[in-house]
């Protein structure tokens, strides 16, 4: 469920029209509700709440400041990934005891930040790692919190760019060699404080098998981590996956209640019911890193097509968002849907590339798809787009990175301004 609909015949965000805002602050635009933001988070807190647990939303997926704001005031904790990202989080107003540290190559500097900080924990993805952060703890006089990152060896089924919990990808402690770990580490690194077991083996989960195989693979581990080392935590991860194909209908019950259950994309209330039974009587804090599920559907990014191009083989739409603003259908072969602002009405259709000004070929959010007719000069949105959008966007050929908007009602508020030409060359000497 999400924000975006047609009301009186234009796409609207809550009660803002689309339109109107691409007209004030031009385009191309991110646009998120926070409806939606906060209806998933709560729903997420809600399918959980049969087990001790606690969200930490996993910050990658979208750092703009008040996005971070809203869910530290819902109550969430944090995933981070980078000294950066704990930055954000402390400037947003968020707690960095309620946060985790994940990522394969901390740094020193990131490590002593982190540590001054007092994060909840530090999710460590090597021997080498764990080691290195007992010295510096020991260095500053401090005890590090900790968990390794097990890869429980899981296909998930998901891009092979995002697959995670697989021994062939670089993620985690093979399961195999965890249980060793923690008894040396128990012994030898006295500025370690074991506190829990890590695990995420993918994003863009669209079936619930992969998460309960994992989860039964790991529950005797975790049980006799707790019982020889006493720790309290087992994070499960994030990787929740959300509608892409038919992103705007997806917006209503009606659509979720028009599928079978066979049908019906991975909703969180199964998510609830499928691992919570599994994981009530561990006697272990849960604790979730969703990322693209809360924001994921919370967002579109708004564009306007400058011209049309027909080739002998292809008609092409070039708008004036690109690669370097939504990477995703270039990095992972991504399905954005595509919609008009204006809401079509006389069922045409053609079948076009839409493409970006980014010199590459691989500047498209669409190929040899039917879409309803649009033309120079209208604008249209590209769904989906709040997770892994605007974080991943770039200034490849000089473009300005785009303004971002929050929704909440009718009220919209710039959150981020849009880049000008000297925020280009800013920093260069
Ligand atoms: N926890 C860890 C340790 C992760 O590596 C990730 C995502 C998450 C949590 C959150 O996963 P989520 O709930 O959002 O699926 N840029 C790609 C996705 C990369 C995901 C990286 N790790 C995309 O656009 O599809």
């Amino acid at each position: 469920m999400h924000g975006f609909s047609y009301k009186n015949g234009e796409l609207y965000c809550e009660n803002v029209s689309l339109q109107s805002l691409a007209e004030e602050y031009g385009t191309p635009l991110y646009v998120y509700s926070a409806g939606t933001i906060t209806d998933h988070y709560t729903r997420l807190d809600k399918a959980l709440s049969g087990v001790n647990h606690e969200v930490a939303y996993a910050v990658k997926a979208n750092s703009n400041l008040s996005v971070l704001r809203l869910l530290a005031t819902k109550g969430a904790g944090f995933d981070i990934v980078s000294g950066g990202e704990l930055f954000r989080v402390i400037k947003a107003g968020g707690d960095p005891a309620h946060c985790t540290f994940a990522g394969v190559g901390k740094t020193r500097e990131e490590i002593i930040y982190a540590l001054e900080q007092g994060i909840y924990s530090f999710n460590v993805e090597s021997e080498e790692e764990l080691r290195y952060l007992n010295e510096v703890a020991k260095e500053l006089g401090k005890i590090a919190p900790a968990a390794v990152r097990v890869n429980p060896n899981v296909d998930a089924k998901t891009h092979k760019y995002i697959s995670t919990g697989k021994s062939e990808n670089k993620f985690g402690v093979d399961f195999e060699a965890i249980a060793s770990l923690y008894d040396r580490a128990a012994t030898e690194l006295p500025n370690i404080k074991l506190r829990g077991l890590q695990m995420h083996i993918g994003s863009q989960l669209t079936s619930i098998d992969p998460f309960i195989e994992a989860v039964e693979k790991v529950i005797p581990l975790v049980t006799a981590l707790k019982a020889k080392h006493g720790i309290e935590f087992w994070s499960i991860g994030g990787g929740i996956g959300i509608v892409y194909q038919d992103s705007l209908q997806s917006g209503t019950p009606d659509w979720w209640a028009s599928k079978n259950e066979s049908d019906r994309p991975l909703t969180i209330e199964k998510y609830g019911q499928e691992l919570v039974p599994r994981l009530k009587d561990l006697g272990l804090k849960i604790l979730l890193e969703p990322g693209r599920y809360i924001v994921g559907n919370a967002g579109v990014l708004v564009t306007r097509c400058l011209y049309e191009k027909k080739g002998s083989a292809k008609t092409f739409k070039i708008v004036d968002a690109g690669m370097n603003d939504l990477i995703r259908p270039a990095l992972y072969e991504g399905h954005h849907e595509i919609v008009p602002l204006t809401e079509p009405t006389d069922g045409l259709t053609a079948k076009v590339d839409v493409v970006g000004p980014i010199c590459e070929s691989g500047d498209f959010f669409c190929q040899d798809r039917e879409l309803p007719v649009f033309n120079p000069g209208d604008h249209i949105a590209l769904m989906s787009a709040g997770a892994y959008g605007f974080v991943m966007a770039s200034n490849y050929n000089s473009r300005r990175l785009p303004a971002e908007i929050l929704v909440e009602d009718d009220d919209a508020t710039v959150i981020r301004r849009r880049q000008d030409l000297e925020d280009l060359i800013e920093g260069e000497l």
